[in-house]
């Protein structure tokens, strides 16, 4: 933005309501999203900052139908959860509403109503799978089907999880609808569409041209989506979940949760200020701000701003300063699979830490590409950054008051070069604080804020004022008065980053809330001011903490290790005949090899009860010793259908089964049988 904005708008991805919160949902957007609206709160501009749970979407629907309830019951249950340990982390959110209420509803409605009246939409029919038996579409996640790629049985109509390849559900072979696990038909079904590429030039210019200063990140993803041409985007879906599109005739649809969920942002707003939301939303003196995740680029950098200039009104973001993705202990972090740090469960164990999490989040913030967080690392910046720099500093400016001025502010005096020196120190670094913040760089604003405690530190270091109680107390009483201005300062400086340790060192210093303009003052103390009780602002976290939660994770990675495998979903019963007509034996190997020029494939020679047989089997990599497996008796199917492999006919199949760690393990019978038995 060119001019000084009126007010900021500052967003923040709101979560689906079907799961807990995490350390990677904190650290990508949480954390700086709280940072920058307290940042600007205390500058005194008008800011508010928007939060709220995310209620509509397949997986919601699906974790639904697992369990056994409806959908309400999910996003209610995780609403609340989530809600509850936002507050109990200090994020401070003038709202946290949710995408189920009332109001979104109509919001949304109104939003697409706009579109669709002025013909911002198109209107295309196209194949849909269709469940028969259950009487309804199915969303791709409902769809399950062989791989195109990889052959894996179970992919999803929206992408395989054992290749990682993106899929449309017709690619799939073989699909059938997770619901009632049937064969769906192909049937006709038409949805809006919101044609992106008609915005082509609009975005070359908007993004292109006039937002080179946005992140690389984020710069370059939106550069290759619009290099890569942009496509229309439906708007609308088959679903009994979500705000149904207000349409004549559009029963049994509704709007697509990624058109429905930045509009949250704006019900949110008209929730927290029914009569003044519009100046947030549609003056341009406003200055937008969305943070998320980098997952959420596309919708936040292209979907919905050509959703907001399709309606006319709005004010399209200045800003979207989306963070990587933070790993825990080297691993993706992972819902489903449990890998994760919680926000409930730290706030549960880690009572009265709530800043220790904040610190280590922002100090090792994903800004620029994906970072790890680890036990150990949490341990280290706590210790010997907050205790050993921030703790210590402020403890030993107040123990040192107590003991020599009665805990009484004592008056600057007579000044040196060097202290003028270590007080011309501050202004500069509020000055670092805010440039970092204001262009995103939280990291680099956490490191400078601690630089003020750094100065403190060697302040008191350097001058030793201990050293002087006997003979310059007129000195101590200098030293001791600019390192308190400095702890009152600190205040102001940690505020946005560690709240709660700024009001324990307000209660200490027993002065009041100052706002950023107060930074740099070294009057902040009144001489002769009494200071209040002291405490520790942090504590040493020792081993056995840490290793607890290690712990915690290891047992986690063993629970996945025995679960990750999720057996194949049960395929339709079958007649009693049909299973006979699979003739499975037990057999002796009487000779085992690799097949030359293949990775994967191992001759087996079998004595079969009858004579010998050949059978080739994909699972050499799984036996790097082939020949010790001669003696030893497998199970195959004996009717196999004969197939020539590199030129070798194989007669039948080995049975194997998959480990947890996908490795091909052979089935072989508990003890020796008569070669040739029918299995059975
Ligand atoms: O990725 C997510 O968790 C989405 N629920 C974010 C939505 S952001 C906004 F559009 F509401
Ligand atoms: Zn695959």
């Amino acid at each position: 933005m060119k001019n000084k904005p009126k007010r900021y708008l500052i967003t923040s991805a709101l979560p689906y309501a079907n799961g807990p919160i995490h350390i990677g949902h904190l650290a990508g957007v949480y954390v700086p999203a709280d940072i920058y609206a307290r940042y600007l709160r205390s500058k005194g501009e008008d800011v508010i900052f928007i939060g709220g749970s995310d209620e509509h979407g397949v997986p919601i629907t699906i974790k639904a139908r697992k369990e056994g309830v409806k959908p309400q019951d999910i996003v209610d249950k995780y609403h609340s959860i989530i809600k509850k340990s936002f507050e109990d982390f200090g994020v401070s959110f003038d709202i946290y509403s949710r995408t189920s209420s009332e109001t979104h509803r109509k919001t949304a409605s109104d939003f697409f109503r706009k579109l669709y009246d002025t013909g911002k939409f198109i209107e295309k029919t196209s194949e849909q799978y269709y469940d028969e038996e259950a009487h309804q579409f199915l969303a791709d996640r409902y769809i399950t089907g062989v791989c195109p790629h990889c052959g894996n049985e179970n992919a999803y109509g929206d992408q395989c999880e054992k290749c990682g390849s993106t899929l449309s559900p017709m690619e799939l072979k073989n699909p059938h609808s997770t619901i009632s696990g049937s064969t769906p038909t192909l049937r006709e079904t038409s949805h809006w569409y919101l044609p992106l590429n008609e915005y082509e030039d609009f975005f070359k210019e908007w993004i292109l041209q006039n937002h080179k200063e946005w992140k690389t990140n984020v710069y370059g993803q939106c550069k290759s989506w619009i290099d890569l041409g942009l496509q229309p985007r439906a708007v609308s879906r088959d679903l009994d979940w979500g705000v149904p599109v207000p349409v004549e005739g559009a029963q049994g649809k509704v709007l697509y949760v990624w058109f429905d969920a930045p509009i949250g942002y704006i019900s949110n707003t008209v929730e927290l200020l029914p009569e003044k939301w519009e100046k947030y939303w549609k003056d341009d003196e406003t200055k937008l701000v969305h943070f998320i995740g980098k997952d959420n680029i596309v919708f936040h950098c292209i979907v919905f701003p050509a959703m907001l200039k399709a309606h006319g009104e709005y004010i399209l973001p200045d800003n979207v300063p989306a963070n990587e993705f933070l790993n825990l202990e080297g691993d993706k972090l992972s819902t489903s699979r449990n890998w994760a740090v919680w926000l409930h469960e730290y706030l549960e164990e880690f009572k009265g830490k709530e800043d220790v999490l904040r610190y280590v989040l922002c100090a090792n913030a994903p800004e620029t590409k994906d970072n790890d967080f680890t036990w150990k690392d949490f341990q280290t910046r706590n210790n010997s950054e907050l205790v050993a720099v921030l703790g210590n500093f402020v403890n030993r400016a107040l123990v040192l008051t107590a003991k020599y001025f009665d805990s009484k502010v004592p008056a600057i005096k007579q000044t040196t070069d060097y202290d003028n020196e270590v007080l011309a120190e501050i202004p500069k670094i509020k000055q670092n604080i805010e440039a970092a913040i204001e262009t995103y760089r939280f990291r680099e604003a956490l490191k400078e804020t601690m630089n003020l405690a750094r100065l403190g530190n060697k302040y008191l270091a350097d001058t030793e004022p201990w050293k002087m109680a006997k003979t310059d107390m007129e000195r101590v009483s200098t030293i001791l008065a600019i390192s308190l201005q400095i702890c009152a300062n600190l205040t102001i400086a940690i505020e946005p980053f560690l709240p709660f340790t700024a009001q324990k060192l307000l209660k200490m210093l027993n002065i009041p809330q100052y706002k950023w303009n107060c930074f740099g003052k070294t009057d902040l103390l009144k001489q002769g001011n009494s200071l209040g009780k002291i405490e520790l602002l942090f504590e040493k976290i020792e081993d056995d903490v840490i290793a607890k939660q290690i712990q915690k994770l290891l047992d986690t990675k063993k629970a996945n290790e025995l679960n990750f495998y999720k057996p194949n979903e049960l395929k339709p019963n079958i007649a009693f005949d049909d299973f006979m007509k699979n003739d499975i034996r037990a057999g002796t190997v009487t000779d085992c090899k690799k097949v030359p020029k293949s990775d994967k494939l191992l001759q087996f020679t079998i004595n079969d009860g009858t004579g010998t047989r050949t059978i080739l089997s994909g699972i050499a990599q799984f036996y790097p010793s082939p020949e010790k497996l001669t003696g030893t008796q497998v199970c195959f199917v004996a009717n196999f259908e004969p197939r020539k492999i590199l030129g070798i006919m194989s007669e039948g199949m080995i049975l194997s089964v998959e480990d947890a760690d996908g490795k091909l393990v052979l089935i072989q019978p508990s003890r020796k049988v008569q070669n040739g038995t029918s299995i059975g």
